[in-house]
């Protein structure tokens, strides 16, 4: 089968299309016949090895596991004999976190990994992209922040593949929204559902005398000690993006300070708990609550073009390949 390696962690030159053996289902796995996979963030950001701490989990001097990407969509081509809740011609999604990567044309993935069916009413496209933005954004706004109906909510960096998802999901919560993102983005923000937009070329969202409940920074753009200011009374601020003053700021707060600066790293919570927000959000894709924002679709062998495209950080929601 075709599949996207790399050999060496580096640009998106060290990607390459490579002919290797098709993998066969061991007795408690599933094989599927991948239709569309992410293109993330965090894939560039494993591709280049940084940060560098996070080769204790990819490898050290090169990627443990050379094929490429994490989300996917597809077609159940065969299971194991104990396999028992999926079947042959189901359609599924999910997450291939520390396993074989998704940027190719099969993928073997034990049951009682990150799969589920996909929402009928939703493309494999879309489908590939829910374990990136969606499931973080739920995490963040639901499990981690604990929105509720009223509270305000700021997500900064509207546009991106979080900043989309939380969007809708804090409307969905009940939160009156405001997004931030650039002049072109205004219009997408409000579609979605914000009750505010701010344009951040504009304005600067710590300075206009308004305070919320809760700030997801999804781009890691702003700072704690910034946004405090306009942060209430025991307010969050949320950032999936970890840093040095991140780390020490959620230490101090969770002891020191009403105002708590939060992270979590999704991808390494328990597969039952992402199973359970996974379910949530099938639910309300199914009941078109929320919907997926797709930008750019690329083949397989343009993941390196995919990844170039993504280090611009100018893109809309999400990107994937399809097959
Ligand atoms: N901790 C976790 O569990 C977890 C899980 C998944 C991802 N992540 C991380 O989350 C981060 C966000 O990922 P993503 O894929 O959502 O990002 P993204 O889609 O790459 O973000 C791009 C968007 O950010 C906007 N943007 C750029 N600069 C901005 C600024 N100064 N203020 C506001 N918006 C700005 C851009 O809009 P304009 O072009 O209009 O500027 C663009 O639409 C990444 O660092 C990723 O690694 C963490």
């Amino acid at each position: 089968m075709k599949a996207i390696s790399t050999a060496k962690y580096g640009s998106p030159d060290v990607l390459e299309l490579v002919e290797i053996p098709k993998p066969e289902p061991k007795e408690n796995e599933i094989l599927v016949r991948i239709k569309a996979a992410s293109v993330t963030t965090a894939d560039t950001m494993m591709r280049l090895g940084k940060p560098l701490y996070g080769r204790l989990f990819l490898g050290l001097s090169k990627p443990k596991h050379p094929i490429t990407g994490t989300g996917f969509s597809g077609v159940i081509e065969a299971i194991g004999k104990n396999v028992n809740h999926f079947q042959i011609g189901d359609h599924a999604f999910g997450e291939s976190t520390f396993g074989q990567g998704t940027n190719a044309e099969y993928l073997c993935i034990p049951e009682s990994g990150i799969i589920l069916r996909k929402p009928k009413n939703i493309s494999f496209n879309e489908a590939a992209t829910i374990c990136d933005g969606t499931l973080t954004s739920w995490n963040f706004l639901k499990e981690l922040g604990r929105v509720r109906k009223g509270h305000h909510v700021l997500i900064n960096g509207s546009s991106g593949s979080l900043g989309t998802a939380a969007v809708q999901l804090a409307k969905q919560l009940g939160a009156q929204v405001t997004g931030v993102c650039s002049s072109s983005n205004i219009n997408m923000v409000r579609s979605l559902g914000a009750d505010h937009a701010i344009d951040y070329t504009k304005e600067d969202f710590t300075e206009t005398g308004n305070c919320y409940d809760l700030i997801f920074d999804t781009v890691g753009k702003s700072s704690f000690l910034e946004s405090k200011k306009v942060l209430n009374k025991n307010g969050t601020y949320l950032s999936p993006v970890l840093s040095i003053p991140l780390l020490y700021q959620m230490l101090w707060t969770s002891k020191f300070s009403g105002k708590k600066a939060k992270f979590s790293a999704t991808g390494l919570l328990p597969v039952p708990k992402l199973i359970a927000m996974l379910q949530e959000i099938t639910r309300l894709l199914e009941n078109n609550k929320i919907k997926v924002v797709l930008d750019k679709t690329y083949s397989l062998a343009e993941v390196p073009i995919a990844h170039r495209y993504i280090e611009t950080g100018r893109k809309k929601g999400n990107v994937v390949i399809s097959l």
